[in-house]
């Protein structure tokens, strides 16, 4: 399958992507990870990256669609892929529509995670998150870790991103607003579009996702 996932900064993407992309075994692919990647291996990319994402701004267009294409066609996205992130914007969604029409291979779906912004706000300050490739998420209050700053799966160490400050997630927040919502209109007329409520318990919304994805296979 081919899925994207849109939703605001918080409402459980990379959260979900991790679990989704398991069940249906194909990779996830996060463009805010690639770019943290980056930022620790301390790239050129990573470095013009880190300026907008501090701001709480995205990453300019010409960057990020070159590093997304660059990963869709490594070969363990041939059979499909979970994009988290991207696209971000219209011309994103416009430049991923070019690249399936040159392969001719279409999106299956694309899953809108819905959340009140007063939830996204408490459950971004309280995220903590692993230092390894993999990013595992957890949350001070609603997901914990079994042993304080230290990593279930992997053991790695917790830290908190430096754009989860209450006022960048507000401008992410806005950001999100203004540039990122109307992909789901853009996808809506493509009839793609399917949006769930991403409140509750995480086993219930994957839950939602798994029986919404069904609907639109
Ligand atoms: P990115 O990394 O994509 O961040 P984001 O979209 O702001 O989303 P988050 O990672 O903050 O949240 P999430 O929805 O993944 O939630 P999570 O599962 O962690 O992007 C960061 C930046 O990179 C952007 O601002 C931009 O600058 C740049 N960028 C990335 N892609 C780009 C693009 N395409 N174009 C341009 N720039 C780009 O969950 C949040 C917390 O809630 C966690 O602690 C989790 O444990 C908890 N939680 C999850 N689900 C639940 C639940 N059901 N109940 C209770 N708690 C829950
Ligand atoms: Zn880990």
């Amino acid at each position: 399958m081919r899925i994207v996932l849109v939703g605001p900064p918080g409402a459980g993407k990379g959260t979900q992507a991790t679990r989704l992309a398991g069940k249906l075994s194909i990779p996830h692919i996060s463009t805010g990870d690639l770019f943290r990647a980056n930022i620790s291996r301390q790239t050129e990319l990573g470095k013009l990256a880190k300026v907008s994402m501090d701001a709480g701004n995205l990453v300019p267009d010409e960057l990020t669609i070159e590093m997304a294409k660059d990963r869709m066609q490594q070969p363990d996205a041939e059979d499909g892929f979970l994009l988290d992130g991207f696209p971000r914007n219209v011309s994103q969604a416009e430049a991923l529509d070019e690249l399936l029409t040159t392969e001719a291979i279409k999106l299956d779906a694309v899953l809108d995670l819905e959340v009140p912004g007063g939830e996204v706000i408490k459950r971004i300050a309280g995220r903590r998150i692993c230092r390894s490739r993999s990013a595992h998420v957890f949350h001070v209050s609603y997901s914990p870790p079994k042993k304080q700053g230290v990593c279930d799966v992997c053991g790695g160490e917790l830290y908190q991103r430096d754009d989860d400050s209450e006022e960048t997630v507000r401008k992410r927040l806005e950001v999100y607003h203004t540039q990122t919502e109307p992909i789901i209109e853009y996808y809506k007329t493509q009839g793609l579009a399917v949006t769930i409520s991403s409140l509750g318990p995480v086993d219930e919304v994957t839950r939602r996702a798994l029986e919404a994805l069904e609907r639109e296979d």
